[in-house]
């Protein structure tokens, strides 16, 4: 078919006892936006990386305009016309916008030394796509998570680009800049760029693909016209059962008159004098926009941004926190947002990052002689909880998926049982099937006298989840529903935008 751009047929891919492709077959149209979704760990990243250059096949083929290709770097794969915007930000920190976007291809004079002029004069021209011009001679080290993520699309379109493949890419971005993103696209496919786009937000597919593939445990359930499917038929196809998200409905059920946390009238940076209360036993929801004060409230009560006023209350009695340490001995938990950076190390097995926080506890009890086959039956629990996805427990954070990376980071929180847990948007990047797992296990910890915190941007998730839900607007809590039922979406958004 002469407007086919890209078919591969029969890939496979192993990490060593891991069949991560089986037998993939994807094919790609000119100007078409093919999504690929799938559980965590389907294999979506893999067959991206394999696309671009990062990973090579083990066999299968690709053809890109019917010559079949292997490229060795993602260099290569860029040159040859196909961009990859990675699932976890790749840019070097210490080197400015511009360097990164034009990283392995900077423009030379005649005599080989590099045209920083020329360098920066390309860059602005790329960067006015998102209006970053002024921004190309930041170190990408001091832009924000969602500026990030856009410097990695800017690097993907600077070749003559046919195809690019975006994974995950709104994980990390407001509403705002999403739309952004969404209108390039747009110009992209109009222009006969083709996309490959992975996302776990199903409902934006069916605002921006044309057709979706499903993988599931690297294997294709099938590939559909966007228009022939709905939500529901995606999710059974990725998890292989109907789903029940948001389980029965068993609000207010735990709640207790006892108070877990309190602050009052709290100032810090973003924060402009915030009050609250966390009972033991309730689920309360903090909705916002991006930008509204929400994570920064969390990490000033976390003891990880100083405060500029105000006080914090554990069951009662007032506590001055001076860090994430301290916090963690006072009884308070945090899921930060940004997982895979603030959440886990990398280079350490699944089990010592799930008993990281309480690795002190575990060794008191035996003398100061950690107990390893404790701490080996607690990550155990853990994986099988939350279905994580993964050899066992030994493996290395970095083998796994993206999002079985963030639920390491939540397996820790939830196996250190700390009295007070804020979960700071939990289910980014997280399928649907361990979504499900998430909502269970926070409703669990909540009938256990726990006090939850829910940070979110996803109002489904709030409605259905929280016993109360606080709306953040300016570093404000600018309204409280203190009753969830029969709330409709549209009454809580208003106060959100104001
Ligand atoms: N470098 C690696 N070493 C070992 N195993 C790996 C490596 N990269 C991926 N895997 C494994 O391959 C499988 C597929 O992973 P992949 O990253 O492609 O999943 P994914 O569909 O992108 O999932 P997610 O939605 O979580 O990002 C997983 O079981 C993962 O643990
Ligand atoms: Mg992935």
């Amino acid at each position: 078919m002469q407007d086919l751009v890209l078919k591969s047929q029969g890939i496979n891919k192993s990490f060593g006892g891991v069949h991560a492709l089986t037998d993939m077959g994807f094919e790609l149209r000119s100007g078409e936006v093919h999504a690929l979704v799938g559980e965590n760990g389907a294999g979506k990243s893999t067959y991206i990386k394999i696309l671009s250059g990062v990973y090579h096949k083990d066999s299968g083929s690709n053809a890109y305009n019917g010559a079949n290709v292997d490229f060795r770097t993602t260099i290569e794969a860029r040159k040859a016309g196909i961009g990859m915007v990675p699932q976890i930000i790749e840019l070097a920190p210490m080197l400015t916008v511009a360097e990164n976007i034009y990283m392995g291809g900077y423009p030379s004079a005649k005599n080989g030394i590099v045209n920083w002029k020329e360098l920066y004069r390309k860059a602005e021209e790329t960067a006015s796509i998102f209006g970053m011009e002024a921004l190309v001679r930041e170190p990408v080290g001091k832009l924000g998570a969602g500026y990030r993520q856009l410097v990695e699309i800017l690097k993907a379109l600077t070749y003559d680009t046919r195809i690019i493949a975006f994974d995950e890419p709104t994980a990390a971005l407001s509403e705002d800049e999403t739309r952004r993103l969404f209108e390039l696209i747009r110009k992209l496919k109009a222009k006969g760029i083709s996309i490959i786009y992975v996302s776990h937000r199903l409902d934006e597919l069916f605002e921006i693909a044309d057709r979706i593939t499903v993988l599931k445990d690297g294997r294709v359930m099938g590939t559909r016209d966007i228009a022939a499917v709905t939500k529901d038929d995606i999710v059974s196809l990725m998890v292989g059962r109907d789903l029940n998200l948001y389980g029965e409905d068993s609000r207010k059920r735990g709640k207790t008159d006892e108070v877990a946390l309190e602050v009052r009238d709290l100032k810090a940076t973003g924060v402009h004098g915030v009050s609250f209360s966390v009972h033991k036993g309730e689920i309360v929801g903090c909705f916002g926009m991006v930008g509204s004060g929400r994570t920064e409230t969390m990490m000033a009560i976390f003891g990880d941004s100083p405060l500029h006023g105000g006080e914090v209350l554990l069951k009662g009695r007032s506590v001055k926190i001076k860090s994430p340490f301290h916090a963690v001995r006072m009884g308070l938990g945090l899921v930060p947002e940004n997982r895979i950076a603030q959440g886990v190390i990398l280079i350490a097995p699944v089990k010592n990052n799930i008993t990281l926080p309480f690795v002190g506890k575990l060794a008191r009890k035996r003398g100061g002689f950690l107990d390893l086959r404790k701490e080996r039956a607690i990550a155990r629990q853990y994986i099988k909880a939350l279905n994580l996805k993964t050899p066992d427990e030994d493996t290395q954070v970095s083998d796994l998926s993206g999002g079985n990376q963030q639920k390491v980071s939540i397996a820790k929180w939830l196996a250190t049982r700390s009295d007070v847990i804020i979960f700071d948007e939990p289910t980014h990047g997280i399928d649907v099937g361990a979504k499900a797992d998430i909502y269970r296990l926070l409703r669990e910890l909540s009938d256990e006298g726990k006090g939850i915190i829910l940070v979110s941007s996803e109002l489904p998730e709030v409605l259905n989840v929280c016993d109360r839900i606080l709306v953040f607007r300016d570093g404000k809590i600018v309204h409280e529903f203190t009753e969830n039922r029969g709330l409709n979406e549209a009454e809580v958004v208003r106060f959100a935008l104001g």
